[in-house]
């Protein structure tokens, strides 16, 4: 392609961003599921396609519209999600995980309702672990690919957010963490953001807080100057 138009430092990237919260099945009509709306991944998705970027967004019960340009693809389950997300990142230039994936799902599905006062009424949920899509994304990376995670975290006893999100960058072997402090309050569902970036290099870059445009907008700023090949 010729010279990207100004601000189109995303021309020509393949990007892959999931987004939402998945939903875990019990029975046909009920599910365990999270408060994530989805708004933070969708900004990204809007704004990289606003610089250029090809993007596909795998969409977790997203109740928004798809950004204009923007290739959605509509997951349900923690498991549609991996095998949306493993099949799309085989030829992205930059993987993001923003989606709130659930951890645990129930180790059986009831093929009709539960109903009150049947046999099949339940007095607990046994639950197993759903895959950790991040951590497969990461051994399967092809060669230049970035890999981006997000985390929500608290401080506790056992040390304050930055500690516990350089040790989840660790663990999940990603390029990149978007870390949200969560402390102060929920921030789902909110218009409202702010983050800190963690590279694996040691760094960090502060978000400050504005828009869940703005907050988009210093991500990929962040990202682009890491990918390869870079400048485009
Ligand atoms: N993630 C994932 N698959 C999972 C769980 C999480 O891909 N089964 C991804 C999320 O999309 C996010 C990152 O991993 O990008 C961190 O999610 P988080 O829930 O903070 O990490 P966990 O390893 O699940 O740690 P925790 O026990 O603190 O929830
Ligand atoms: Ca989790």
């Amino acid at each position: 392609h010729g010279a990207p138009a100004l601000g189109q430092d995303l021309d020509g990237r393949r990007v892959v961003i999931s987004a939402g919260g998945t939903r875990e099945p019990l029975d046909p009509v009920r599910y365990l599921g999270n408060r994530s709306s989805g708004k933070q991944g969708w900004a990204l998705a809007r704004v990289a396609a606003a610089r250029g970027a090809d993007v596909v967004l795998v969409a977790a019960n997203v109740d928004l519209p798809a950004p204009f340009g923007v290739r959605t693809v509509p997951v349900g389950t923690a498991e549609e999600l991996r095998t949306a997300m493993r099949a799309e990142a085989k030829d992205a230039d930059v993987v993001v995980m923003a989606a709130a994936v659930a951890d645990f799902r129930p180790a059986t599905v009831a093929p009709d309702k539960l109903k009150k006062g049947s046999a099949a009424e339940p007095d607990s949920v046994p639950l197993v672990r759903n895959p950790d899509v991040l951590a497969e994304l990461v051994t399967e990376r092809a060669a230049g690919q970035l890999v981006v995670g997000f985390a929500a975290e608290t401080g506790d006893a056992d040390g304050d957010v930055l500690t516990h999100a350089r040790a989840k960058l660790a663990r999940k072997g990603c390029d990149l963490l978007v870390v949200n402090d969560v402390s102060a309050g929920q921030v789902f569902g909110r218009a409202h953001n702010a983050a800190v970036v963690l590279a694996a290099d040691g760094s960090a870059t502060e978000i400050p807080h504005g828009s869940k445009d703005a907050v988009a907008a210093g991500i990929w700023a962040t990202v682009v100057p890491r990918l390869s090949g870079f400048p485009h």
